[in-house]
């Protein structure tokens, strides 16, 4: 018998002593099989999105990402492997062909601006979105969304408005398939054009500082501002997680819960 874990092939043939594995040294095989998933990630070009495909990709997923732009303009040859397409999420009809035979969503679309453009991006796009894939029959649906921050979501409110309306669509029609992560602010590199901004320079330390102060976050007015920073590959890994694993729990994923998650070993 062969079965498949991480990607190594284990052989279980009695017959083959030097290929022998005692019972109590086999590893439990994993009868997931995810190169048969098929994930497609909205965003799929931006920040977070581009680490997304990659992490996917690393798992062996088949991976496809919409956005209005397509392809970014990146060389590395990880991108030769996703499937690119364009569309937009404001006209819901331009994203159907891309969930033909698609298992699993992960959403990266949002933005900022003015206050209705930014219900507009984190909300109604991402709303047609979480329609247009249950429509489709798609199971699980990840939303990245974000931790609330106190003062500043009254002064985003259209970019706070737009993630709590998603979120709630998300949760009523996919109850038991639905995974809403909560980052705060999320640190890793970031292309500018052809620049890189090392925003972990900043990000790292003070996640490492501020995971362990939760009690912080509890001071009025300003606890907000003691939520960690989360990288983006910990994002990436558990948003592709949470769409490929059925027994991640359904639900809104705070911060302290991501950091968790990420330090799990992946499957
Ligand atoms: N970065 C952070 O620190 C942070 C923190 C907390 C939460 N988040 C959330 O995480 C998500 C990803 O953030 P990010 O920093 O990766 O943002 P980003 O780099 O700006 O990426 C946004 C993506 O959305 C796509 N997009 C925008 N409007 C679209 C539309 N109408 N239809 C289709 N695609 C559209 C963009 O591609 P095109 O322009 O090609 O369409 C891009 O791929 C966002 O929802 C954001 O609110 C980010």
């Amino acid at each position: 018998m062969a079965v498949f874990r991480n990607r190594r092939l284990l052989s279980t043939n009695s017959n083959r002593k030097d290929n022998y594995l005692k019972a109590e040294e086999a590893e439990i095989p994993d009868v997931k099989l995810p190169s048969a998933e098929k994930l497609l990630v909205l965003g799929g070009n931006g920040f977070v999105g581009t680490h997304i495909c990659r992490e996917a990709l690393e798992r062996g997923l088949t991976v496809s990402s919409l956005s209005r732009s397509g392809r970014p303009s990146l060389q590395d040859s990880w991108a030769d492997n996703v499937v690119w397409h364009q569309g937009d999420l404001l006209s819901p009809d331009s994203m159907k062909h891309a969930l033909t035979g698609v298992n699993s969503v992960i959403s990266c679309v949002g933005g900022f601006g003015s206050n209705s453009h930014m219900y507009k991006i984190n909300g109604t796009a991402n709303i047609n979105a979480v329609r247009a894939a249950v429509e489709q029959g798609v199971k699980r649906f990840v939303y990245i969304s974000a931790a609330d921050f106190g003062l500043i979501n009254y002064i985003l409110r259209g970019y706070y408005a737009g993630k709590r309306a998603t979120e709630k669509e998300l949760t009523t029609k996919l109850p038991y398939g639905g995974v809403i992560l909560r980052p705060g602010f999320i640190h890793g590199t970031r292309r500018v054009g052809q620049m890189k901004l090392p925003l972990s320079i900043i990000g790292a330390p003070l996640e490492m500082i501020l995971q362990h102060a939760k009690l912080l976050t509890q001071i009025p007015l300003i606890g907000s501002l003691f939520i960690p920073p989360v990288g983006v590959t910990s994002v990436a890994k558990v948003a592709v997680t949470a769409a490929t694993d059925s027994a991640f729990p359904p639900g809104i994923v705070d911060v302290y819960s991501i950091l968790q998650h990420s330090q799990r070993k992946s499957t």
